[in-house]
């Protein structure tokens, strides 16, 4: 995983606001001319710029076929970081937004058929694959969970895809999904790919792993979803030694690495400050980083040799990094 070093950018109209589901709305973004936009995968995602500066990053969701629109997702979080309710509360219609990208750090990649599990927001990036998917004719099923019927975002486009290949699971009528029915019945050869809170990418993980045979899982995580925020805890200094650039400096107890580093290096690419998106991706050098992103799965950090510096901290004194 590396970082994406210059994609795209450009200012786009936003051209058209609607609700999907309950606190979910849907931004439509066009060239201010309608003329056509780089092409995308599904599991893509673009990073908006917003009025007051803050950047966000969400799941395109539209169809890829539609070459003259992005479409993106927002669920409100009430207690987030303020991303989500500046979309939500603020008059966007008719007015520019920078928006880079498209990046794609979840690419559909090729199995037999695919098993797309989503809960709540979680369901943006996986709409596009299951058109997607039966475009190209191959076998997919999907499990979207939320907490009440009002919250499915995109059910009735999901069923239009199929409805015998689509199970809409409102957790007060039915309970949460059952995960591990879902992927025991999954064929073998077939992915998952799961989108949605931690918990539940977590358990996707672990189910995928004990089953027999076991499955591959590919997962996205959100730090903001309505499965709740990523805690990130800031206890602690310590010293970053940026290598290559023979700087150095303290990084207080209430600062990211992320922040400091801006200070000394200021082109250093970041994104969602959330540790999600995996812009701020750093190779470690030196030290034992304490990783507190979402990008790098639990099992993958004793050995892990980069670092979200956005929100994981060190557990040695000094931390060294490539940069
Ligand atoms: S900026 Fe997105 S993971 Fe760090």
């Amino acid at each position: 995983m590396s970082s994406d070093a210059s994609p795209h950018t450009e200012r786009l109209l936003v051209r058209q606001i609607r609700w999907v589901a309950r606190d979910v709305v849907e931004l439509r973004l066009t060239r201010p001319d309608g003329d056509e936009l780089p092409l995308w995968e599904p599991g893509a995602h673009v990073e908006l710029t917003l009025p007051s500066g803050l950047r966000r990053a969400y799941s395109l969701c539209g169809n890829p076929t539609d070459a003259c629109t992005w479409t993106v997702a927002v669920h409100r979080v009430p207690d987030g970081r303020g991303g989500s309710r500046e979309i939500h509360d603020t008059a966007l219609v008719g007015r520019e937004l920078e928006v880079r990208g498209p990046v794609n750090r979840f690419p559909l990649l090729p199995a037999e058929g695919y098993l797309l599990l989503a809960g709540g927001i979680g369901v943006t990036p996986l709409l596009p694959m299951a058109r997607e998917l039966t475009a190209r004719g191959l076998p997919w099923r999907l499990v979207l969970g939320a907490r009440d019927r009002s919250r499915l975002a995109y059910a009735e486009e999901l069923l239009e895809l199929g409805e015998d290949r689509v199970l809409l699971v409102p957790q007060d009528e039915a309970g949460l999904p059952d995960l591990a029915a879902e992927i025991t019945a999954a064929p073998p050869g077939h992915a998952v790919y799961a989108c949605g809170p931690a918990p539940m990418l977590d358990a996707v993980m672990s189910l995928c792993r004990a089953a027999n045979p076991a499955r591959t899982a590919y997962t996205e995580r959100f730090a903001s979803g309505d499965g709740g925020r990523q805690v990130v805890g800031t206890e602690g200094e310590f010293e970053v030694v940026l290598c290559r650039s023979g700087l150095r400096a303290t990084v207080p107890a209430d600062r990211s690495v992320l922040d400091v580093v801006r200070e000394l290096l200021p082109a250093v690419p970041y994104s969602c400050e959330e540790g999600y998106c995996g812009s701020c991706e750093t190779p470690v050098a030196a030290g034992v980083p304490d990783h507190r992103d979402t990008v790098i799965d639990s099992s993958e950090r004793a050995t892990a040799t980069t670092m979200m510096i956005c929100v994981s901290r060190s557990a040695s004194a000094v931390l060294e990094l490539e940069l």
